[in-house]
């Protein structure tokens, strides 16, 4: 036996008197893992189960998952601010951050508000700059379709567009899970989302701060939605930052390719031992 502390799920309230699913396991240094959309912890099943020597926090955020759906609150800002109230309620006052595409805009949104607390930061597909004025209405498209048809179809369109080609083909372990989870996002936290989104202000300036966080940033060779190039540009803004590009895996790295995500995160943390 290991270090492990048993998983186990929790809700916690956050600002607004909103409760948040989170998943724990593990000891020792906090790591923050931070899901994209429309999606929910469970892309960390693999890291929350092995990633060793850490205190894993895997939480839902607001509108997705089995956290509470509020009519409200849905900024890039207000996720962050969910996420450090969490670090609060499990007695955190630093952690090592990580997150997956708008969780990667929810971690630089929380070094910009809370840069004290960040130990170490590890951005995974995901990118800096804000919406285009045609991204921004790409948005607002989708958010219409999805209050006219349901959030089913455009699961359906999602699917092809976030999985690299040997994913698509894991059917019971990586399509029909990541299937499931897309559809059960409540239609209010997918709207709230997608405005979020739509709304985000550009991290570039938050880049320049970086110094003296060690940085990892890690694509999927395959990622369509946040290419391998993007990921290099933002990992040479940065001073010191590691890049890692994971073989056969599209834009969902912790899901497609979860030994090696896993291994990856392993490896960065030990190596720049970040403190509490
Ligand atoms: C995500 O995976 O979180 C989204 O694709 C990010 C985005 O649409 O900008």
């Amino acid at each position: 036996m290991d270090d492990r502390s048993p998983r186990h799920v929790d809700r916690l309230t956050v600002g607004g008197g909103v409760t948040l699913a989170i998943e724990e396991s593990g000891r020792g240094h906090p790591v923050l893992l931070i899901h994209g959309f429309p999606l929910d912890r469970t892309i960390w099943r693999h890291q929350i189960d092995h990633l060793h020597g850490f205190h894993c926090i895997a939480p839902d955020l607001r509108g997705m998952g089995t956290s509470d759906c509020p009519t409200g609150g849905y900024s890039i800002a207000s996720y962050a601010e969910d996420l450090a109230a969490v670090l609060d309620r499990v007695g955190h006052a630093r952690a090592s951050i990580c997150g997956l595409s708008m969780g990667g805009y929810i971690a630089l949104e929380f070094v910009r508000q809370f840069r004290s607390r960040v130990s170490a930061l590890v951005l995974m597909d995901t990118r800096t700059g804000a919406d285009t004025e045609e991204g921004r209405q790409g948005r607002d498209r989708m958010a219409e379709r999805a209050r006219q048809e349901g959030v089913g179809p455009i699961v359906e369109e999602l699917m092809d567009k976030l999985l690299g080609a040997e994913s698509r083909s894991k059917t019971e372990t990586v399509v029909e899970p990541l299937r499931r989870m897309m559809r059960a996002t409540p239609l209010v936290g997918f709207l709230g989302a997608l405005a979020a989104m739509r709304d985000r202000r550009g991290y570039a300036e938050v880049l320049e701060t970086l110094a003296g966080i060690p940085t990892l940033v890690v694509v999927g060779e395959e990622d369509r939605l946040t290419p391998p190039s993007l990921a290099e540009a933002l990992a040479a803004a940065v001073p010191g930052a590691r890049l890692m590009v994971v073989p056969n895996a599209g834009h969902l790295v912790p899901m497609e390719q979860p030994e090696t995500t896993t291994g990856i995160l392993g490896e960065f943390l030990r190596s720049v031992k970040p403190t509490s």
